[in-house]
């Protein structure tokens, strides 16, 4: 056997037995890398007679192509190999049960937002929004509370220090009445809506947070009077609390931005020491009225200051605490624990996302 002949037998044995890619490129780097040794036989040549040369050329390219195409056919062989390795180990077994997936809860506000929004929307309203920082047109001076008026003190406001680029002051909003002034300066009536969202006045007990939850409804169309509002309170809490003996009273009050204004009162009778809406007040029962919301007729001053003519315009509004409703329905008894982030409270009062209240299936049931 030629040395060419043995070194390339020596070679190809090594190559075929290289157990990994990095055995295999050093075996290239001796074999055929710059200070290969076959690469020192090939500069040999350079050296040789023209005889020689024409004997040793073809051997020498013929060891060196041989060696070579060894290399390659060994390296897609190791790469194969390792591929295959990897996604035996990457296998996933398909008829192994889910595991248990992290989940979040909805908060009672958020479910409750969901049922008015499914009530309402039954009864042709639409959900309108509006920021929580205001200027203080939007929140008193266009719903009839000028700057003297005690109403502005007794909102306990938050103000920011600098005013808006139209010079007003910006506030965090004390209810969601300016969504009303916000829907009615930009919608042509007939309008129905309902707004709900957070709303801010420095006050805090254990009925009381800084932050709560309000909804505004409102309707201006032609020819409203105060039956349809008692109507629509009436039909949107039986089917909020899914019981038909809810009785409403309607007692006067005051709100500037509405005329004449009530305040709703509904009949609550205790179950277990509960205070519990439903029961009428004929029957003989240990019950009471309980204060709900506020609300009226839009005020024709209200409806002049969003550009729309009162005399061809009328309409009623309420304005409701989201978070009393949500402790009425679900039994929680203090409102400072909606805003504690307390986990085990969520977990307790919390409802499944995926379980989205519908009016068919009975909101919130
Ligand atoms: N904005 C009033 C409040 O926060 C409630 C209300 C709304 C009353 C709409 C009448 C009409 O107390």
């Amino acid at each position: 056997m030629s040395d060419t002949e043995k070194l390339q037998e020596e070679a190809l044995t090594a190559i075929v037995g290289a157990d990994s890619l990095d055995a295999l490129e050093t075996l290239r780097v001796g074999y055929i890398g710059k200070q290969g040794s076959i690469s020192g036989l090939m500069k040999t040549l350079g050296k040789m007679t023209p005889e020689e040369k024409q004997v040793q050329g073809p051997l020498l390219n013929g060891l060196r192509s041989a060696v070579a195409d060894a290399i390659a056919a060994k390296k897609s062989e190791l790469e194969t190999d390792a591929l295959n390795a990897q996604l035996a180990s990457e296998k996933l077994d398909m008829s192994l049960p889910a595991p248990d997936a992290p989940h979040g809860s909805i908060h009672p506000v958020s479910q409750v937002m969901e049922e008015l929004a499914e009530i309402f929307a039954d009864m042709g309203f639409a959900v309108a929004e509006g920021p929580e920082i205001e200027d203080d047109w939007r929140n008193f001076s266009a719903l009839n509370i000028p700057e003297t008026h005690p109403a502005r003190a007794m909102h306990d406001t938050f103000y920011f220090p600098d005013k808006d680029a139209e010079g007003r002051d910006m506030l965090l909003r004390t209810h969601t009445s300016p969504v009303q002034i916000r829907t009615m300066t930009t919608q042509e009536p007939p309008i129905r809506i309902i707004a709900p969202g957070r709303t801010f006045r420095s006050d805090s007990d254990a009925t009381h947070t800084p932050m709560f939850h309000q909804v505004e409804g409102l309707v201006i169309d032609k020819d409203i009077h105060l039956g349809h509002l008692k109507w629509t309170l009436e039909t949107f809490l039986k089917a909020y609390f899914e019981r038909e003996d809810i009785h409403l009273r309607l007692r006067p009050s005051y709100f500037p931005f509405t005329e004449p204004s009530a305040e709703v009162d509904a009949w609550y009778t205790l179950e277990k020491g509960r205070r519990v809406l439903g029961g009428h007040p004929d029957d003989a029962n240990e019950g009471g009225w309980m204060e709900l919301l506020g609300s009226g007729m839009v005020h024709p001053k209200v409806i002049a200051n969003c550009g729309l003519d009162p005399d061809v315009w009328q309409g009623f509004a309420f304005g409701c605490g989201i978070d009393r409703l949500a402790m009425l329905k679900y039994g929680m008894d203090d409102l400072r624990a909606f805003f504690d982030g307390d986990l085990r409270w969520i977990n307790h009062y919390g409802f499944d996302a995926l379980d989205v209240p519908t009016l068919s299936k009975g909101v919130g049931a």
